[in-house]
């Protein structure tokens, strides 16, 4: 969507994925969906580097709202957890200099089964602009995948003829993808900032490698459909919380960085563990995530050895200044770190001279020459993620001309 916003990847924070729909704020006094959860985690946006490092969103997603709407027909937030109510919310998140992102759906209902949009468009857009939104997030639960293809767009000029600059991050393809139809991403693109694509990311190694497998075999079709100002969506970080590894959190880290996916993390900023906080600040990896060419990066080798424990891959994106980010990532859950030979051709590199550096920073710099084959050790479950940067002329023209193809 050409609106000025998402030049690169939007970063931030969602409340979905760790938080969920807990609404009891007796029981669950620092987890609930609330003033208080928002507040603390703007509070550590900025005291503890993220806002710097380019986490600029804060968004409430489900579960926000009263189950009724309001005798004027507008949407009530919930009165009990957001007591000042969403304009008070607003205020505080944009005098920390961050940004306020909010959730609705498309249908009758959320998919936590709160009032959705629907028949309310005009009155919900005029509430939002109200409160200040800079980013919304539309779902699509309890509306068909079919009237969608119509349904976002209009939605979205509504939203753009209200003036405000709105980043619009739509769930359309994931319902159509769903249903097995087969998605317009050249509208959705057009139409949209981010959109997510397919299935909700869960706190496990085995949904994270699902969801990687599934953009890595359909590259073809969503790849070419990210750019400046549109993205695609794996869904948000895990990073943090309880169901990765260090190793598998880097992984994450070094695959959505490849794919220009957006940076939303959902995680207790409190009590976050500095091993998990180091990896969502590597400025390096960011700067991958965030290069402005915007390309999106691809798996360009996978093998298969004796079934699923020897799995190996290469993830592979190309950077605006001819240099190239390559990540080799295995998904063998046997045995002890695993090193592996790989050629120019493996690695889908042109032929030269480069300097290699390890954006995790274990290793030193190293020079190779394509000539020969690239050793590496990657741990179960883990990643080596490193920048090539062409060293000869020859290296770097084709690369670049690569790049631009
Ligand atoms: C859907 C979305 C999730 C989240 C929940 C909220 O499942 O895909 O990201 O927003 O709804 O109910």
């Amino acid at each position: 969507l050409d609106n000025g916003l998402a030049l690169t990847p939007p970063m931030g924070w969602l409340t979905w994925e760790r938080f969920r729909c807990i609404t009891d704020c007796k029981k669950y006094p620092n987890e609930c969906i609330s003033e208080n959860l928002i507040k603390r985690t703007a509070d550590r946006m900025v005291t503890d580097g993220y806002l710097d490092a380019g986490y600029e969103y804060l968004g409430i997603d489900d579960c926000w709202l009263e189950k009724t709407r309001g005798p004027d027909g507008r949407m009530v937030p919930d009165k009990e957890r957001f007591p000042n109510g969403m304009k008070a919310i607003a205020d505080y998140i944009h005098a920390k200099g961050l940004k306020f992102g909010m959730y609705e759906d498309y249908g009758n209902l959320t998919c936590a089964g709160y009032p959705g949009v629907l028949g309310n468009e005009r009155l919900d857009i005029q509430t939002f602009v109200d409160w200040e939104i800079d980013y919304l997030k539309l779902d699509g639960c309890y509306i068909e995948p079919k009237e969608m293809d119509a349904g976002y767009p209009s939605f979205g000029k509504l939203l753009n003829e209200t003036g405000r600059s709105i980043l619009y991050s739509c769930s359309w393809p994931a319902y159509q993808e769903d249903a097995k139809m087969l998605p317009d991403y050249g509208s959705i693109a057009e139409h949209c900032n981010m959109w997510r694509n397919w299935d909700d990311i869960e706190d496990s190694w085995a949904s994270l490698t699902k969801i990687m497998d599934w953009f890595g075999d359909n590259q073809e079709r969503l790849a070419k459909h990210a750019g400046p100002g549109h993205w695609n969506d794996p869904d948000m970080l895990l990073i943090g919380n309880f169901g990765l590894t260090v190793d598998q959190a880097r992984v994450q880290m070094a695959v959505w960085s490849i794919l220009a996916a957006p940076l939303l993390m959902s995680v207790d900023l409190d009590t976050i563990r500095p091993e998990f906080k180091e990896i969502l600040l590597n400025k390096d990896i960011i700067a991958v995530n965030q290069d402005p060419l915007g390309k999106q990066g691809l798996r360009v080798w996978k093998k298969t050895d004796r079934g699923v424990r020897s799995r190996l891959e290469i993830w592979s994106r190309s950077l605006h200044d001819g240099s190239h980010a390559l990540a080799f990532v295995s998904q063998r859950d046997d045995g002890i770190p695993y090193a592996a030979n790989f050629s120019a051709e493996d690695m889908q590199m042109a032929q030269g001279e480069y300097e290699v550096q390890d954006l995790y920073k274990d290793e030193g710099v190293r020079q190779w020459n394509s000539e020969q084959d690239f050793e590496v050790r990657i741990n179960p479950s883990g990643v080596k993620f490193y920048k090539f940067i062409p060293k000869t002329s020859r290296a770097a023209s084709q690369s670049s001309s690569k790049s631009e193809s």
